[in-house]
């Protein structure tokens, strides 16, 4: 059967890596999140102390990110890869509301974008990818055969992000997750480097009022579309 390139693009928190996980382990695909590497560069700028007072030491950054190796490993229990940062599994770290306050502005960074665009397009060279992010399929991958940009409302996104938190016994409160959100969103549609945006064939899926059941199927039927055509 032909592979692909699916391109899952949209806002933060919207579920994008969960049906990205679940079409990728159905149909065979490797699963790719985007956004794990710039939470790694971005968790890397925090250890070495390039961020100060939200300030990034771009020079130092600069000179540091060939040496910035980010691997995947894949974790049988979640059924996502996890994330490796020069070798040492920091999946959980980045995950931290330390690193999502300062991630969007560490993706604003031309240099950085630049090195992780071309390692991701290498990882999708061979197709049979699923990947996630926010320029998936403008600008990484805009010949993929399938692109899909999903949204839901902010208040929906904040109660789901914090729903996972609390899960992993990381509570966050309601308001801090909101604005982390409205404020990323924001960020990440305004920043003049590759800007969130819809592709112009990207399929728009509204996922506010969706089970995770009813978007993997609906996610399901628009794989078998393209791949029947
Ligand atoms: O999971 P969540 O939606 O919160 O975000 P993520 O996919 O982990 O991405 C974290 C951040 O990385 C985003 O808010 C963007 O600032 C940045 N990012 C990006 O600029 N380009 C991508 N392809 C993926 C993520």
């Amino acid at each position: 059967m032909k592979k692909i390139v699916i391109a899952i693009d949209g806002f933060s928190s919207c579920g994008k890596s969960t049906m990205a996980k679940d079409l990728a382990k159905e149909i065979g695909y490797t699963y790719i999140d985007s956004g794990a590497m710039y939470r790694a560069v971005t968790l890397y700028c925090l250890q070495q102390q390039l961020l100060k007072d939200g300030r990034i030491d771009e020079e130092k950054l600069r000179a540091a990110i060939p040496d910035i190796h980010i691997s995947f490993v894949p974790n049988r229990e979640t059924g996502k890869p996890d994330t490796c940062l020069n070798g040492v599994l920091v999946e959980n770290e980045i995950r931290s509301m330390e690193v999502a306050n300062m991630v969007s502005p560490v993706a604003t960074l031309g240099f950085v974008r630049q090195t992780l665009v071309d390692r991701q397009q290498e990882m999708g060279k061979a197709k049979g990818v699923v990947m996630d992010g926010r320029d998936i399929g403008t600008v990484v991958f805009p010949d993929a055969e399938l692109k899909i940009f999903v949204t839901a409302s902010p208040e929906v996104r904040a109660k789901r992000r914090m729903d996972e938190l609390i899960a992993k016994g990381e509570p966050a409160s309601y308001e801090e997750t909101l604005n982390n959100i409205i404020t990323r969103d924001f960020i990440d549609s305004n920043r003049e480097e590759s800007p969130l945006r819809q592709a112009a064939d990207a399929l728009v899926l509204d996922n506010s009022h969706m089970s995770v059941a009813e978007q993997k199927a609906w996610l399901l039927a628009q794989y078998h579309n393209v791949i029947q055509a």
